[in-house]
């Protein structure tokens, strides 16, 4: 006679495998050192908070349709990634590895993936390519790490076709990346080094909205004056660098942060978009879009001057 056996009685002994979400499978928080036999139907597999500094192969071999892999705070290196193991998972969508010990990132990376995280390890690599064929990425985060200038560059970065988020902060780079694509629409470089930015720089990135650079180098000589002027930006965020003046923003910026550097005076005649007399709130375009600005942490004295509140109808919230 034919028996059924449920294959869901071969869950790893360190593991959990809760019957109400059967393609799960937690190992997390175990003290494992080594990756324990996986279910071939897994398609989740926990195992953040370890001690694991090998993922071979073998261990994984039978984990060929897991859709999500979280490798977070464990201590695996770039010698300690097999060749092949994470490119044979055809179906990979999430792949997290922040706060391990990578020194370079990992490479091959499966068709699949849609979101790569790698924050908090000791980056310096991008190995050229790395990211060719990869056309569904949209989120890198590269934040902590130690990539300097000559490690992002357009030939480390191609291939990054379709890709929204990048997070570089905390790096060591002097300079803005090159390379990125234009479909970036979430750009963080906080806390890094950077003293200057190219002149239309953004032209390449039409659909910028969100752009970090606080805690960088920034004087208001190494902004051209114009380069932030571009119509895609919502947010903008300075704070925490060199500038001496306000630099020229877009009609359509709701959030501006540019607390914590040197600027002396603020006026709607150096900050507002469009000429304070256009400002006409019967015509809905004219109206700069600013909702929040942060001004804290420079040498402008109060009151904010009535011109600047003239200019920005849609304020909500200003800190000076
Ligand atoms: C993979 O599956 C085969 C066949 O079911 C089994 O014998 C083997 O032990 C499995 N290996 C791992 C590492 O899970
Ligand atoms: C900023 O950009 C807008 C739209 O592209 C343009 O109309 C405007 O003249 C620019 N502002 C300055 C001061 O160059
Ligand atoms: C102003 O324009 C925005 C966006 O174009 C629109 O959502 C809003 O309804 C308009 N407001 C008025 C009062 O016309």
């Amino acid at each position: 006679c034919f028996v059924f056996v449920p294959t869901l009685h071969t869950c790893p002994k360190e593991c959990r495998c809760p019957p109400n979400f059967p393609r799960a499978v937690y190992c997390d928080n175990k003290g494992l050192t080594s990756v324990p036999k996986i279910p071939p139907h897994t398609w989740y597999l926990y195992l953040q908070n370890n001690l694991i500094e090998v993922l071979s192969a073998d261990a994984l071999r039978n984990a060929t349709q897991l859709r999500w892999l979280n490798l977070n705070r464990n201590k695996i290196t770039s010698e300690g990634l097999e060749e092949g193991v994470l490119n044979s998972m055809s179906h990979l969508v999430h792949l997290y590895m922040d706060d391990n010990l990578l020194s370079s990132v990992p490479s091959p990376l499966p068709a699949t993936l849609e979101h790569l995280r790698l924050s908090r390890n000791r980056i310096s690599k991008i190995p050229a390519g790395v990211f060719i064929g990869l056309d569904k990425l949209n989120l890198l985060d590269l934040q902590g790490n130690k990539l300097m200038d000559d490690a992002v560059t357009e030939v480390s970065l191609k291939g990054l076709n379709n890709l929204v988020q990048i997070n570089l902060a905390k790096n060591q780079l002097t300079s803005m990346p090159l390379g990125l694509p234009p479909t970036t629409t979430q750009l963080f470089l906080d806390g890094n080094n950077i003293e200057k930015i190219p002149v239309g720089y953004f032209k390449g990135l039409p659909k910028v909205a969100f752009l970090r650079l606080n805690h960088n180098k920034l004087g208001s000589s190494g902004v051209p004056k114009n380069v932030f002027n571009v119509s895609s930006i919502l947010e903008l965020q300075l704070s925490h660098n060199q500038l001496t003046e306000v630099p020229l923003i877009p009609s359509g910026l709701e959030h501006l942060h540019l607390d914590h550097n040197k600027i002396k005076s603020v006026s709607g005649s150096n900050v507002c978009p469009v000429s304070v007399d256009a400002v006409d709130d019967s015509v809905n375009d004219s109206v700069p879009r600013l909702r929040y600005l942060r001004l804290d942490g420079n040498e402008i004295k109060p009151p904010i001057p009535r011109d600047v509140i003239l200019c920005f109808r849609h304020l909500r919230s200003i800190v000076i």
